[in-house]
């Protein structure tokens, strides 16, 4: 399809970044990598061009965008008033995978926050889109460029398979390096709150901010409301497969799995693996194409084995978690 143009992730061209900067300011939509999953980009203070990222996506209107900025001098002008403790972490973790969560200037539209006082910010760090922020030279609006509540793409074919010619351009950089989004953290608390656990550590953060706190997964019905974060919601994520999670230590979970078989075996059950569990990095950058793939397989169950909660491990539970749709998790039971 000639609406997807391979371009160089270390050295991105020129021409293409400037082909796609056009369609973005002509107000259309252009998928492109970050360091974490691929954004559906539109300008952020173009109402209608944010209007078609909600259509596109079939996405709630009541779900606030992340803005991707340049650097951090944009993303200042975007604050009502700037937090404290925001130059410290902007110097430490941007660009990269942390977006904040702050009192949004009014020159922010309603449409972009779900019409919050809070804007959610980034400076990613992936060179296309780096370069496709400082081509446009203005804060691009960018979810991540699935339809809403499927896994989130990693690979271009990704958001061809959910977005097809619902977006004007995708930019294909090859699969996308951290695999998890980035870890939204609420400023405008006190402690600073994680909604979403992600690409940087909650211990990372702890180590700049001393205590942060975790929101926990919601019903949909509250985030529905602007009680909490929208993406903390329950239910996401998900493949058509349906998820079973196993916890516990790494034997306990690799006992019950083999039980797990034996049991889906016997009833004809066709079943998927997720590998990688023993590494939280891998695990993140392979999750949602390992789900994707479970659907391709026509699997009728994706067996999981839930990572230790630390680093990575806390956005790959969570990630889990909702797309199993469940808050509660399968407790490994000691074995006899
Ligand atoms: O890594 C990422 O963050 C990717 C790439 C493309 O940058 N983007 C991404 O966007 O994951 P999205 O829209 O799929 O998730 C944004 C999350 C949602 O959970 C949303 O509810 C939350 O950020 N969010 C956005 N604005 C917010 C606000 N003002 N207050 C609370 N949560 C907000
Ligand atoms: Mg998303």
């Amino acid at each position: 399809m000639n609406h997807v143009v391979h371009v160089n992730a270390k050295a991105p061209e020129q021409e293409v970044m400037e082909r796609a900067a056009a369609i973005l300011r002509g107000g259309g939509l252009v998928a492109f990598p970050t360091e974490t999953v691929y954004g559906l980009g539109a300008l952020a203070l173009n109402l209608k061009a944010i209007h078609r990222i909600f259509t596109a996506k079939e996405r709630p209107d009541w779900d606030p965008l992340i803005v991707h900025v340049r650097d951090a001098a944009m993303a200042r002008s975007l604050m009502k008033t700037v937090p404290q403790s925001f130059e410290s972490l902007a110097s430490r973790f941007w660009p990269g995978p942390l977006t904040f969560v702050v009192e949004k200037a009014d020159l922010v539209p309603g449409e972009v926050t779900a019409h919050r006082p809070t804007v959610a910010l980034r400076m990613p760090g992936h060179p296309v889109a780096a370069a496709l922020l400082t081509a446009t030279g203005a804060g691009i609006a960018a979810p991540s460029a699935n339809r809403f509540g499927r896994p989130s793409p990693t690979r271009a074919q990704h958001v061809l398979e959910d977005l097809a010619d619902r977006v004007d351009l995708i930019l294909d950089a090859g699969p996308t390096p951290m695999g998890v989004e980035s870890t939204v953290l609420d400023l405008t608390q006190s402690p600073p709150a994680i909604l979403r656990p992600g690409g940087v550590p909650r211990e990372e953060l702890e180590k700049v901010l001393g205590e942060v706190t975790l929101a926990s997964i919601v019903e949909d019905e509250v985030a529905r409301k602007g009680l909490a974060g929208p993406g903390m919601s329950i239910r996401h994520y998900s493949p058509r497969a349906r998820i079973e999670l196993l916890d516990g230590t790494a034997e306990e979970a690799v006992v019950m799995m083999k039980r797990r078989v034996e049991e889906l075996k016997r009833e004809g059950k066709t079943f998927y693996i997720m590998s990688n569990y023993g590494d939280s990095q891998l695990y993140a950058q392979t999750l949602f194409d390992q789900m994707r793939e479970a659907d391709r397989q026509q699997a009728d169950v994706i067996l999981a084995i839930l990572p230790p909660a630390s680093g990575l491990g806390l956005a790959v539970r969570d990630r889990l978690q909702r797309a199993a749709g469940s808050a509660p998790v399968k407790k490994s039971r000691s074995r006899k």
